[in-house]
């Protein structure tokens, strides 16, 4: 680390202090008001102590008797200060505590409310471990030197007190302090620059290292079936070691630096000795104001750690602070409309996609965005069903994203009921679409609570029906508490098709006037897959029936749909009924045979192998 980044590194440091500062000021003036009474009171109590020297002990030894009267007022002053001294250290510890802490619960709220502003664009660049690590140990970090800040301000203080005092009581000894305290603060300062590189090493070897453990924890299957455990636990090993060599070389440091810290107070004191005797020889100062002050040099060695410690913490912090501005700074939001579909109108959608292209964002902003999606037309009419066939990577996901406008097009419109999405409330959109995603979350919660999310009006009733619609009621019945069975984190306990019923279940339950599956039934079998689209589309009696925009591949679900819109590229090739394209287009044909052919191989497979859930889970992430 450079002069000038260091300079810097303090420079943006102070600035988030000052920022702590301004977001807590009564806070943080309580932990002041108790550090400074406690600085005033440790300058007070060494020339206490040099009174009860001077006046009560040195007499006393001269007289050989003891004054009762003067000792008991000694000692009542000592207590005095004592007891004022706890109250500062108690206002102190408090006041830095709260501040420290509502400091940070109040950014992990603003960072996590952030990531569910930001849209699918922003999450699809950042990693989770970032996220975690930037409501977490960023936060933490960028907040870290709020703790021992009131302790240094209150020290400063102490300092200007001790040195006027010193200046008060004798010149000579105003230079030995004038000597001792800067070199004590330049002392730190170099300390903190030395360590300052070595701790940020450390924090984000910490990172790393847990990074990997995560990885290996959530990996476990596929590390267990490829044997990779010996090779797992190398690569873990090799940054758990330069961690440990990291926080070696923090502890060595603070190793040199320690032992000098203590010493050089002891050596002022050593020096207020000798000036001093001097001095008094000389009759320039009394035995009071000699011991006074040396007994100064001792009380002030700890206290001025304090300012170290805000040293060393500044660059963690300002590190922590710029990940966790990145966030909540970060652009591309996606303002909602003000206009509501109509609440009354209950039958199902209309969506229209207008000439739609979409890219997504690059890695790195300066290279180009490749498009994914050019000139996409198609509509889902009122109560009908559209089919989206193609290749694997042609855009389909893409689509279903853009249905319920978790992305926004380049170039083109995307309509509900003729209404572009863009102007719609954030509230009709959600209670209009329901998207079905490829990959099923489970929140580690009962299977009620999954499914109703909390939202107003949505009765067991509902659940159960929503259930029966997604062919999941069977299984949710013969679990052991029934809807308030816990399902474990992502639901592990639940197999792979049990999880994708569970997530349209609860699509189902907010009865959206749109269903967008995204392949959301890939991982069920067959005919229950064909069952779900049938019962989908004419639900018993009472429920409203849906558009849906359906992501599929077996034949046996195309089949049910009005309309097929297959995909090439980004491109819609042809628009037909599945008999139409079979007949006229090669590449459809192609696809949906070569699809059947793999489903047939496997489920040939199945009935050789018992599969356990397990296992069949893992075969289906495998395929895909
Ligand atoms: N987050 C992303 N960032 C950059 N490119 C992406 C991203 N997601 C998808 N793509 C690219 O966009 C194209 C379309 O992806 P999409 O997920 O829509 O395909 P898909 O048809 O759903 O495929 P699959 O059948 O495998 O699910 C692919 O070329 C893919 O590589
Ligand atoms: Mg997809």
């Amino acid at each position: 680390m450079t002069n000038r980044t260091s300079r810097d590194v303090l420079r943006r440091g102070l600035w988030v202090l000052g920022r702590a500062i301004r977001e807590q000021p009564r806070i943080f003036a309580v932990a002041v008001a108790g550090s400074v009474l406690f600085g005033l009171l440790v300058v007070a109590s060494a020339y206490v102590v040099g009174a009860v020297v001077g006046d009560v002990v040195v007499p006393a030894i001269e007289r050989g008797s003891v004054g009762v009267a003067a000792l008991a007022l000694a000692a009542g002053t000592l207590l005095g200060i004592s007891v004022l001294r706890v109250v500062g250290i108690f206002g102190r510890r408090l006041g830095a505590g709260y501040m420290q802490f509502r400091l940070q619960a109040a950014y992990r709220r603003r960072v996590t409310r952030r990531y569910l502003d930001l849209p699918l664009s922003w999450h699809q660049r950042n990693a989770t471990g970032t996220l975690l690590s930037n409501a977490n140990s960023d936060v933490e970090a960028a907040w870290y030197p709020i703790a021992p800040l009131p302790f240094a301000v209150g020290t400063l203080v102490m300092l200007v007190g001790a040195v006027a005092s010193l200046f008060v009581t004798d010149w000579a000894l105003a230079l030995v302090g004038l000597a001792v305290f800067p070199a004590l603060f330049a002392l730190n300062v170099v300390y903190s620059r030395r360590m300052a590189p070595r701790q940020a090493r450390a924090q984000r070897l910490r990172a790393e290292v847990s990074g990997i453990a995560h990885e290996s924890f959530d990996g476990a299957l596929v590390v267990k079936t490829m044997g990779r455990e010996a090779q797992e636990t190398a690569r873990f090993a090799a940054r758990a070691g330069e961690l440990r060599d990291a926080l070696i070389s923090v502890g060595r440091l603070r190793g040199v630096f320690d032992p000098m810290l203590e010493a050089l107070p002891s050596l002022g004191t050593l020096a207020v000795l000798v000036v001093g005797t001097f001095r008094l020889r000389q009759g320039a100062i009394t035995v009071t104001e000699l011991v006074s002050v040396a007994f100064l040099f001792t009380v002030l060695a700890f206290p001025v750690r304090a300012i170290g410690w805000v040293l060393a913490e500044l660059p963690r912090s300002v590190a922590g602070w710029d990940r966790v501005r990145r966030v909540l700074d970060a652009t591309g939001e996606m303002p909602y409309g003000d206009r509501a579909l109509d609440p009354d109108e209950a039958g199902p959608a209309t969506l229209t996609f207008t000439d739609v292209s979409f890219a997504y964002e690059p890695a790195e902003a300066h290279l180009p965005g490749t498009e994914v999606l050019g000139q996409v037309s198609f509509d889902v009419p009122a109560g009908r069903t559209v089919a989206l066939v193609g290749p694997t990577g042609s855009g389909k996901s893409t689509i279903a994203a853009l249905a319920a406008r978790l992305v926004d097009p380049l170039a083109g419109t995307v309509a509900l009921d003729g209404v572009d999405v863009r102007e719609l409330t954030a509230a009709s959109l959600a209670g209009t679409v329901a998207l079905v995603a490829q990959v099923p979350f489970v929140f580690d919660d009962t299977v009620r609570a999954n499914i109703t999310l909390d939202r107003p009006g949505v009765t067991d009733d509902d659940v159960w029906a929503a259930l029966r619609l997604a062919e999941a009621d069977g299984f949710v019945a013969a679990l052991p508490d029934g809807l308030d069975t816990t399902v474990g984190e992502r639901g592990t306990s639940l197999s792979g098709g049990q999880r994708q019923r569970l997530t349209l279940a609860r699509a189902l339950a907010g009865r959206p006037r749109l269903l967008v599956l995204d392949d959301a039934t890939s991982a069920v079998d067959p005919r229950v897959e064909a069952a779900i689209l049938a019962g989908l589309r004419a639900p018993a009696a009472g429920g409203p029936a849906a558009s849906i925009l359906v992501v599929a591949y077996r034949r046996a679900t195309i089949a049910l749909a009005d309309e097929v819109v297959y995909l090439e590229q980004g491109r819609v090739v042809a628009r037909g009924t599945h008999a139409e394209l079979l007949a006229t287009v090669p590449g459809y044909a192609d696809l949906v045979t070569a699809y059947e052919q793999a489903e047939t191989d496997r489920a040939q497979q199945r009935t050789y192998d018992e599969v356990s859930p397990l296992t069949s889970g893992l075969e289906v992430e495998v395929d895909r």
